[in-house]
């Protein structure tokens, strides 16, 4: 049985930039997918085909049930959208942002009163309630946009990056919300580039790149798949790191690799803790002092360097650059 979102070989062309090349989704019912990808992958334009927003040139999408493409008002009443770019209304105060997306979705005027009041309590904006939206911070305008997709507390949501800009206290609390509305049976598609948030909230991982499912599991799953515990050692000095590095070789399983501006050296290694034990071993023999020495396990981070070619950080940098590892391969296949 399909899930509560299905799709099925999406693709989106923008003039000769091929947005989505064939994407393939299935979210279960009352879980939640993380979508994760460098920018450009075609992350909201997946948000926006599925969510009616752009129509997809091919494939085809069902969410709760519904046709996309040959229903998109029932669609639109069974979703809940909130935008990488807020869609809140500037001159209006929160309060009077919430009540509104509740009288557009027919709530009695009580209830979408209600409703807004305890969004404001539980997204912090008790205090700004009846500001003008303008003067929110770019943090509240988020929490506002947020806030406002909840209000009619719809079966299916999508969220494209709903924590970018927020601070950690603040991104902490909306993962509360988050797990609290899944539990309650509300499927979820969210977009992010704080691999950590996939991490901590997603059932399922698919990773994006050039329009198309590159990889796709549990987080355990993918860091399995991307394998390699790794011993680091900071050396004291910096006079150390050759002879480090040399023994650091003979234990791993490749080559040391050396960071010298903060005199770290990281080496592949099998063997875990017994290992790591015997070249803490060699090297206090050979009066190598360490600041710091560990066993390092794959993170998120190392899934999506070895997937993608970047972490998800230096694809943002990089990308502003507007010179990636990506955008090269992007202009070489197009070539
Ligand atoms: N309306 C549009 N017109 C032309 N090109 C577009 C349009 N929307 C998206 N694109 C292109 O489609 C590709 C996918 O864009 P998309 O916004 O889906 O990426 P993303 O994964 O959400 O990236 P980000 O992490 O930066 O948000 C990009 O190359 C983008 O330039
Ligand atoms: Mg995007």
């Amino acid at each position: 049985m399909p899930g509560a979102i299905h799709a099925e070989g999406l693709v989106k062309t923008f003039g000769d930039v091929r947005a989505l090349d064939g994407v393939d989704l299935d979210v279960p019912e009352g879980t939640v997918l993380g979508l994760l990808g460098p920018n450009g992958a075609g992350k909201t334009t997946t948000v926006r085909c599925l969510t009616t927003l752009l129509r997809p040139d091919s494939g085809t999408a069902t969410v709760a049930g519904i046709d996309v493409i040959k229903h998109p008002d029932a669609v639109r009443r069974s979703v809940g959208l909130s935008g990488q770019f807020a869609a809140v209304d500037e001159y209006l105060t929160g309060r009077e942002n919430l009540q509104m997306v509740g009288q557009l979705y027919q709530m009695r005027a009580r209830e979408a009163k209600r409703r807004a009041a305890e969004l404001l309590e539980q997204f912090h904006l008790v205090e700004a309630a009846d500001r003008p939206a303008k003067t929110y911070s770019g943090g509240m305008r988020r929490r506002l946009d947020l806030a406002a997709a909840l209000v009619v507390r719809p079966p299916v949501m999508f969220m494209d990056e709903p924590t970018t800009g927020l601070d950690p206290r603040n991104r902490q609390q909306l993962w509360g919300v988050i797990k609290q509305l899944v539990s309650g049976g509300t499927t979820l598609l969210l977009t992010t580039q704080y691999l950590e948030e996939a991490d901590h909230l997603a059932h399922e991982i698919c990773v994006v790149d050039h329009g198309r499912v590159i990889a796709r599991g549990t987080s355990d799953q993918l860091k399995a798949r991307t394998g390699g515990e790794r011993v680091e050692v900071v050396v004291h000095e910096r006079a150390h790191i050759t002879a480090a590095a040399e023994i650091l070789s003979g234990f791993g399983k490749g080559e040391a690799t050396v960071e010298e501006h903060t005199r770290k050296l990281t080496v592949p290694v099998t063997g875990g803790a017994k290992l790591l034990a015997e070249i803490i071993r060699e090297l206090d023999a050979r009066g190598i002092e360490m600041d710091d020495v560990g066993l390092r396990r794959p993170t998120l981070d190392d899934v999506f360097l070895s997937l993608t070619g970047h972490t998800a950080e230096e694809t943002t940098e990089e990308s502003a650059a507007g010179d990636t590892e990506a955008g090269r391969r992007t202009k070489e296949t197009a070539k």
